[in-house]
Parts: C-alpha cells; sequence; structure tokens
C-alpha cells in the first residue's frame, strides 16, 4: 500500500473546491465539536507543501493538519494514529480526498516499519492528547469530567486504574515525580495508597480529589494536572514513542538511496519539556552524526523556536505551552549538494545556538 501511495503521486486530481469541502468538514464535526489545530499556519510554514509531495501527519487527532495540508495544494498526506476513535474522521477525509490520503491505525514509534519505502518530504507530530479524547469522559484522560480511570489512547495495555490500584507505592512516586516533574509525588503516593485500601480508586474525580487534598491550589492550574500528566505518559508509553519515531526517520533518511528521501522536515510540536528535550537531544545527535559522516546537514528551519500569539492562546488557550520546532534533514552538504564532508569553516549553521 506504501509503495502504492508513491505511484499515486503520479494520478493527483487537480485542487477543486477546496474551501468547500473543509467548511463541510468542520460542519460534519460540529455536533461533536472539534479539535482547534495549534500552531497551524506555522507547521503550514515549516513543511511548505507543494504539488505532488507526501507528507506524513503522525498524530491524525481531528485531522486538522492532514486537511490543512491537502487543501494547501495538490499533495498526499499519509496518516498515523493509535486511536481507534479517530476512524470515522479519517473516513470522512477519505470521502473527501479520495487516494489522496491514506491512514493508519498504529503508533508512531514503529515509524521505522511503517514508512519502509515510502518517499515523503515532512512530517509532522502533534504530541498529546486531541481534544475529543479529552472531551470523553468514558476515555478517562480529564479531571474536569467524571469517568473511568482508563487514559489509554490505544485502548490496549495497563490503564492508569491499574497502575493506580496495584504499583507499589514507591512506583507510583516514580511516576508521578518523573512524568509530572510533581514535587509532591512522595505525599500524593501515599494517599493515592491509603485511599485504596479503603476502595479501588475507580474514577478520574475520585483520583483528582485526593491529589486535591494534597497539592496546594497555586495559579490557574487544577493541582491534578501534573499527577494526571504522568499516569497519561506512563500508561502510553509516550516518551519513549517519540524517541522511537525520530531515531526511526533518522535512520530511514540514512538508509534510503537517493533520490529516496533526500530532504525530510521533521516538524514537531510539544507541550511540556519532557517531549520539547527528546526533539531538542534527537536534533543534536542528528548533527553529530552529520558532522562525523559529512555527506548531509542538518538544520533548523527557524531561529527561534515558535510559540502561539497572545491570540491564538486567547482562542485556544490548550496552545499556550505549544513549542514548534522544524528541522531540515538533507542529503549533501552546502557546499557539495551530491556529496562530500562536512564544511569546517564557517561553522555550520545547525550547531549556532538558538535556544
Ligand atoms: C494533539 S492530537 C493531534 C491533533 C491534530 N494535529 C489535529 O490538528 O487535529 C494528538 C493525537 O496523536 C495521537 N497519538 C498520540 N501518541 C501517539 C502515538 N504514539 N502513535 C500514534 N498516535 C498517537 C493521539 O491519539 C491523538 O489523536
Amino acid at each position: 500500500m506504501f509503495k502504492n501511495l508513491n505511484k499515486l503521486q503520479g494520478r493527483a486530481t487537480k485542487k477543486t473546491r477546496a474551501s468547500k469541502r473543509r467548511a463541510a468538514f468542520f460542519e460534519g464535526q460540529s455536533t461533536e465539536g472539534t479539535h482547534t489545530p495549534v500552531l497551524l499556519q506555522e507547521v503550514l510554514a515549516a513543511l511548505e507543501p507543494k504539488d505532488l509531495e507526501t507528507f506524513v501527519d503522525a498524530t491524525f487527532g481531528g485531522g486538522g493538519y492532514t486537511q490543512a495540508l491537502l487543501d494547501a495544494c495538490n499533495c498526499f498526506v499519509l496518516a498515523i494514529d493509535r486511536d481507534k476513535e479517530t476512524l470515522p474522521r479519517a473516513n470522512n477525509v477519505f470521502e473527501r480526498y479520495g487516494s489522496r490520503f491514506r491512514f493508519l491505525l498504529s503508533s508512531f514509534g514503529r515509524i521505522k516499519f511503517l514508512l519502509k519505502d515510502v518517499a515523503f518530504q515532512g512530517i509532522v507530530f502533534d504530541f498529546g492528547t486531541s481534544f475529543f479524547q479529552l472531551e470523553t469522559a468514558e476515555r478517562g484522560f480529564s479531571f474536569q469530567k467524571d469517568g473511568p480511570l482508563d487514559m489509554r489512547m490505544s485502548q490496549e495495555g495497563i490503564s492508569a486504574f491499574d497502575v493506580v490500584n496495584t504499583f507499589l507505592q514507591e512506583d507510583l512516586k516514580k511516576i508521578i515525580q518523573t512524568y509530572g516533574e510533581e514535587r509532591f509525588s512522595e505525599k500524593i503516593s501515599h494517599a493515592i495508597v491509603k485511599e485504596r485500601t479503603k476502595n479501588p480508586l475507580r474514577t478520574t474525580l475520585e483520583l483528582a480529589q485526593v491529589v486535591r487534598s494534597i497539592v496546594p491550589k497555586s495559579g490557574p492550574l487544577d493541582p491534578a494536572t501534573k499527577t494526571f500528566q504522568a499516569l497519561r505518559i506512563f500508561v502510553n508509553n509516550e516518551l519513549r514513542e517519540i524517541e522511537q519515531a525520530l531515531m526511526g526517520i533518522g535512520e530511514l533518511f540514512l538508509e534510503q538511496q537517493p533520490p529516496i528521501l533526500d530532504k525530510i522536515t521533521v516538524v514537531t510540536v510539544a507541550f511540556h519539556a519532557l517531549e520539547d528535550r527528546i526533539v531538542k537531544n534527537w536534533t543534536r545527535t542528528m548533527e553529530a552524526q552529520a558532522l562525523l559522516d559529512g555527506s548531509f546537514q542538518v538544520y533548523k528551519k527557524n531561529a527561534k523556536v515558535r510559540t502561539p500569539s497572545l491570540q491564538e492562546i486567547q482562542d485556544n488557550p490548550r496552545s499556550r505551552s505549544a513549542r514548534l520546532r522544524a528541522v531540515v534533514l538533507e542529503k549533501g552538504s552546502e557546499k557539495n549538494p551530491q556529496k562530500s564532508r562536512a564544511p569546517q569553516s564557517p561553522r555550520p549553521q545547525s550547531l549556532r545556538k538558538d535556544s
């Protein structure tokens, strides 16, 4: 199927009634609400889609980025999401864009296998949860809605209920401390264990109540925010998924022979430091590898990390902590686009500090 995606480039249809489709798509979602894509214009500016190019939307969610890419020009999008609840939305997009769109229900941590033999020019990741996951109480992601303690994006594997009710106090503490960067992790884990000896903690509101009884309220954030973030990251193995995906892209890029994957733009939208740090470390590793190897270069597309405007934060408060990075992997060096050693002087732009 992925090989077919490359062939399909030759069968592109002309861009037609894009704006009408866009309106219909969002109208179609209006009964269940909608996800507002974060930093959308910045994502498009970083990917610079052109006719017949192929892009990977590794976190389809509400399809906001996918739809905008397909509307921007006559390009192709291969979208991935691990949540089967995205399937009806993916079907909507397929009905509207036909062969220009493909969808894979899978984890992006498997990208190295999923994208084998796919020629693509850009890939985007919008980490974290979607509007739909947060708004559906039964998914158990939100401390504002009463639902079962679940939090599994793929609806498989251990749930937040299992972690909260069966893990040792020491392990709970580690999870809350590491993935929530929560300084009250010791007290919270104690309180959880004490509470569950009376009755298992079954719902999001029960857990939120325990955490709120421990963490003092300060600022606009709910005291349960960090604990919920920690459990969600743990249950979904989110950080490992990001590491595997980025490493997989690097390997695919290096293994493919020209002209496939000569140049890839990797765009990430991170919502907290734990995600962003992985992206930064991966970029540094790729930069170092490029210096050693000499047959490719790595550079940042924007001098600075992109963050939302005040207006976007006002319109969509969820965007407030978003940080967009765009990194380009390109075969050939600045001096010799075919193949040469990395330039020694002046210092490659990719190693200048920006943030
Ligand atoms: C923030 S939403 C994306 C929203 C999307 N950019 C839009 O504009 O509608 C994140 C999506 O990524 C998915 N996701 C998170 N981790 C994933 C993973 N490791 N593999 C595949 N999908 C993942 C979630 O299920 C969720 O639907």
